[in-house]
């Protein structure tokens, strides 16, 4: 054990060292150059979208590359003030899980929707590692449409990688834990009782609803990163794993125990079929699948209450696992699907596997042994090759069209080059400081589209203005379309980035919605006109049915409302033209304000406090006459009989 400690703490050592011996300058371009490569002029369009997971911010952010110019914020996991989003009445569904309301999570990596192994452009999926959900994004209003809770989980970290046709995607768990129906068990009886789980979310070729297919029943290891396979590994999903001493305890050494863990793999397509033909046991659970319709603008709860399971050691063929050197982190799949690239943290070399040896050795029954009851393969008779002194603590890799893998080195903070046949490093440039994940257009498909290499930068010390002890996370954008990678762009991020997409802006920026269009407007409380503004008393539940166009609020003269109340005001944008929203605040809310986009209804729900006078506004700047867009709401005390009244205009408008 001590060895093991000694090991941890020289790592330590070396993050620290490597910072003061780095130089600072782009590496081999000049600034000229660099400059040259990512001016984008203004009124022009960056040639990628850039959507970069926010770790702890609980969103995505987009960027454009080359530029690294933030373009939008989009929150998925985390209530967002800014827009109302988990504080309107239409958005609050999303976030319910059956903890109730969660308005946080950690999200670490995202997924665009493949056809053929290639980006479609059409939705992004992002994980929610602390209370385990996924979500998607629709790429037609970069907004959050859909989040599902996922059953018998713990920290779901591998998530939500995607095969190669978004038949699924995947939520495995990080953290082991006991499956739902026997949540009061001792810890020290971690071996027996903890268990991992892989669910696999089936997504609807047409509109991307997601659906639990099944869930795959893992010993209690710690499942860290995955990888769909591609082309003739296609119907195969790998996952690197951590802990396969399944300790509970001080991880940090005794799950650094063991020299090899493993890269799990699974047929899924074989898994499908055992769901399918009834061989998983159904298991009752509870969780919320929530959905936004895009019509009646409203998110709605489902409660689901079965899944799936299928228990590998029971149903034989369909789940193996590759002996991979020291606690691996990534676990990445070539475009050719040939290659599986495991990354130990703490291991000296990258081993590289081979599908096509895998599948040899599988039916050759070439297995050293078996854990927990799952076979496991051969190490010699599945490796392809180890790339030698990579450098120290690879956790990614990415890929370009040529046949090169670009892996990220966190201790060592820089990115390798290596050929992936030939397994020679052929080049490798710092990053400062300290990478986690990477990034290549399209580098993690059948299609990558190369050009850049984004390093996603953990620690980032002197590189911007200091900003107190918190510092910008940093982005760097690399060329790779030479022989010699050629740093050109460092770009500060929000939140913690961790995994990031690049796509063509030609996938996307077409299909982009430019509004809502109000004739089909199904929400409960829409008003498709001034004069469908009223205000509607049921018992103490107050519905202002307010309509918004440049520039007034319709009504915007209430009275009538009593202490005790709760007021919605349901605000519809009235308006049929592309980037004019209205904003919606009221004086006093415990809410947030509600950005309403042209042809929407959303609602802000407000409890008054106390008599008096409340103003309201539009808080989004919409015309010259923006400041003018205001109203009055009146509180009377709890037994007043003052009449509801409402009007905008006369009879106040002095002639
Ligand atoms: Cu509407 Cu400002």
């Amino acid at each position: 054990m001590k060895k093991v400690m000694t090991a941890v703490a020289i790592v330590v050592l070396i993050i620290a060292a490597l910072w003061h011996c780095k130089t600072k300058g782009a590496a081999g371009a000049s600034a000229a150059d660099a400059a040259q490569k990512v001016y984008v002029a203004p009124g022009t369009h960056d040639e990628f979208y850039n959507f970069v997971s926010g770790g702890f911010n609980g969103q995505v952010s987009v960027y454009g590359l080359p530029s690294g110019r933030l373009l939008k914020i989009i929150p998925v996991f985390s209530v967002f003030p800014e827009n109302g989003y988990g504080y309107s009445e239409e958005t609050r569904a999303l976030l319910m899980t059956s903890h109730g309301f969660v308005p946080w999570d950690d999200e670490h990596h995202i997924a665009m929707s493949l056809t053929n192994g290639e980006q479609d452009g059409r939705w992004m999926f992002a994980n929610a590692n602390n209370t385990p959900r996924v979500a998607r994004i629709d790429l037609r209003t970069f907004r959050t449409v859909e989040i599902m809770e996922i059953p018998n989980s713990g920290g779901n970290h591998s998530s939500p990688f995607i095969t190669e046709n978004s038949e699924y995607i995947v939520a495995g768990t990080r953290f082991s834990v006991p499956l739902d129906n026997q949540p009061d068990v001792p810890i020290e009886t971690y071996k027996e009782n903890f268990k991992g789980t892989v669910s696999f979310i089936a997504i609807d070729p047409q509109n991307g609803r997601m659906n639990l297919g099944f869930q795959v029943l893992l010993p209690g290891i710690n499942l860290d990163l995955s990888r769909s396979g591609k082309g003739p590994s296609r119907e195969w999903f790998f996952f690197s794993c951590y802990n396969s001493e399944r300790a509970n305890t001080l991880l940090e050494v005794n799950a650094s125990q063991n020299d090899k863990d493993f890269i799990v793999a699974i047929n899924w397509k074989k898994a499908e079929e055992y769901a399918r033909s009834g061989k998983g046991k159904v298991k009752r659970v509870r969780y919320a699948h929530n959905i936004y319709d895009e019509k009646k603008h409203m998110a709605t709860t489902k409660w689901e209450e079965e899944v799936i399971v299928l228990d590998p050691k029971e149903l034989k063929d369909f789940v193996y696992f590759i002996p991979c050197p020291k606690s691996p982190h990534g676990c990445d799949v070539d475009p050719s699907g040939e290659y599986i690239v495991g990354s130990g943290k703490l291991a000296a070399v990258i081993p590289v596997f081979s599908f096509s040896k895998m599948q040899k050795a599988i039916a050759d029954r070439n297995f050293e042994g078996e854990y927990d009851g799952i076979p496991v393969l051969k190490y010699e008779a599945v490796l392809h090759g180890e790339v030698k002194k990579p450098g120290l603590g690879p956790l990614h890799t990415e890929f370009d069209a040529n046949g090169y893998a670009y892996t990220s080195f966190f201790v060592s903070s820089e990115i390798v080059k290596w050929n992936i046949k030939t397994l020679e490093v052929v080049d490798r440039v710092p990053t400062y400081y300290s990478i986690g994940h990477l990034c290549v257009p399209g580098g993690d498909t059948r299609k990558p589209h190369g050009k850049y290499v984004i390093a996603y930068n953990k620690i980032t010390k002197d590189r911007y203005l200091p900003t107190g002890p918190e510092l910008a996370q940093s982005a760097q954008l690399y060329d790779i379309s030479g022989d010699k990678m050629k740093l050109l762009l460092d770009f500060p991020t929000i939140g913690e980035p961790h995994y990031a997409n690049a796509v063509p802006a030609s996938l996307i920026k077409d299909k982009s919605a430019k509004i809502y269009p109000i004739e089909e407007n199904q929400h409960p409380y829409v008003a498709k006109g001034e004069h469908e503004a009223k205000v509607v008393r049921e018992g103490n539940k107050v519905h202002v049915y307010m309509t918004a166009i440049r520039s007034h609020l319709t009504p915007d003269n209430i009275e009538g409302v009593k202490v005790g109340d709760e007021v919605y005001f349901h605000v519809t944008n009235l308006e049929q033209d592309w980037d004019i929203p209205h904003g919606f605040a009221i004086k006093g809310a415990n809410t947030a304000e509600i950005l309403i986009m042209p042809g929407e209804t959303q609602t802000l729900l407000f409890k008054p406090d106390r008599v008096g006078i409340f103003p309201f506004y539009c808080t989004d700047f919409c015309s010259a006459l923006h400041q003018e867009m205001q109203g009055y709401l009146r509180v009377s005390a709890p037994g007043s009989n003052v009449p509801l009244k409402y009007s905008t205009g006369s009879p106040q408008v002095p002639q």
